[in-house]
C-alpha cells in the first residue's frame, strides 16, 4: 500500500542502527513467534528475553494480547483486522530493529503473505521465524484462557484453527515443538539458532 502523505520526506538519522549496534554490543534482530492461540509463543518469547536480559542483551516482546489493548485497538479479528495488525507489527519490528534491539514478536500471525511482508521489510537474514508447534487439539485442552471452550460454544466468532484458518510455516528458521519440549528445552534452542546465525557469541559463552 503506498503512503497517504504526501510532501513528507525521509530524515536520515544522525545515529544508525550500526552505531546502536556497536552501543548495545550485539546486533539487532527480530524473533518471529508464530503459531496458534495456547501454542506457547508469549510464554516462549518472554522466557526467551528473560534469557537475553540476563546476558546484558537489549530486547522488547510485542505481544498480540497487549498490542491489541493500544496500538491495535480499532482492530478485530476478521482477515483484513488480522492483515493490518500483521503490517502495523511488522513496521513496529522494522523499527525496533533500527533502534538496534532484539524484538521477540509473540502473533499468531496466521497468514504466510503476511509474515513475508513483514519479513521482507529488513535486510536478509534479520528476521527469524519461529514456529511453535502444537496441534490444536492440545492448544485447546489446555485452553489457558477459556477461549477455545467460548469459540465451540459460538461465542467468538472467526477463531483461528476453529472457523479462521492458520498457514502454518513451510521453511520457519527453527520449529519449536511446544507439545512435548519443557520450556528450558524450547529457550535452548532459540539460543542455540541465535548463536548458529551469530548474533549472540556461541552458546557456550553465555553460559
Ligand atoms: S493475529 O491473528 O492478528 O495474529 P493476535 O496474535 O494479535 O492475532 O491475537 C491473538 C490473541 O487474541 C489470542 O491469543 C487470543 O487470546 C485472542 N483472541 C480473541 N479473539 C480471537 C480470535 N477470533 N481468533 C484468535 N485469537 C483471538
Amino acid at each position: 500500500m503506498t503512503s497517504k502523505s504526501t510532501n513528507t520526506l525521509w530524515h536520515h538519522a544522525t545515529i544508525t542502527r550500526a552505531a546502536r549496534e556497536t552501543l548495545h554490543q550485539h546486533q539487532s534482530v527480530i524473533l518471529w513467534f508464530t503459531g496458534l492461540s495456547g501454542s506457547g509463543k508469549s510464554t516462549l518469547a518472554h522466557a526467551v528475553e528473560d534469557y537475553l536480559y540476563h546476558l546484558g542483551i537489549s530486547t522488547f516482546v510485542l505481544d498480540g494480547d497487549n498490542v491489541r489493548h493500544g496500538l491495535c485497538r480499532d482492530l478485530g479479528f476478521s482477515d483484513k483486522d488480522r492483515v493490518e495488525n500483521i503490517r502495523r507489527i511488522g513496521e513496529l519490528a522494522k523499527l525496533m530493529t533500527e533502534a538496534g534491539i532484539i524484538t521477540l514478536t509473540a502473533f499468531i500471525s496466521p497468514f504466510k503473505s503476511d509474515r513475508n511482508t513483514a519479513r521482507n521489510l529488513v535486510p536478509h537474514g534479520d528476521f527469524l521465524e519461529i514456529y511453535c508447534e502444537c496441534p490444536i487439539e492440545t492448544c485447546e485442552q489446555r485452553d489457558v484462557k477459556g477461549l477455545y471452550k467460548k469459540a465451540r460454544a459460538g461465542q467468538i466468532p472467526f477463531f483461528t484453527g476453529i472457523d479462521s484458518p492458520y498457514e502454518a510455516p513451510e521453511n520457519p528458521d527453527l520449529t519449536v515443538d511446544t507439545q512435548s519440549l519443557s520450556l528450558e528445552a524450547s529457550v535452548q534452542q532459540v539460543i542455540e539458532l541465535l548463536a548458529q546465525r551469530g548474533i549472540i557469541k556461541t552458546q557456550q559463552d553465555c553460559l
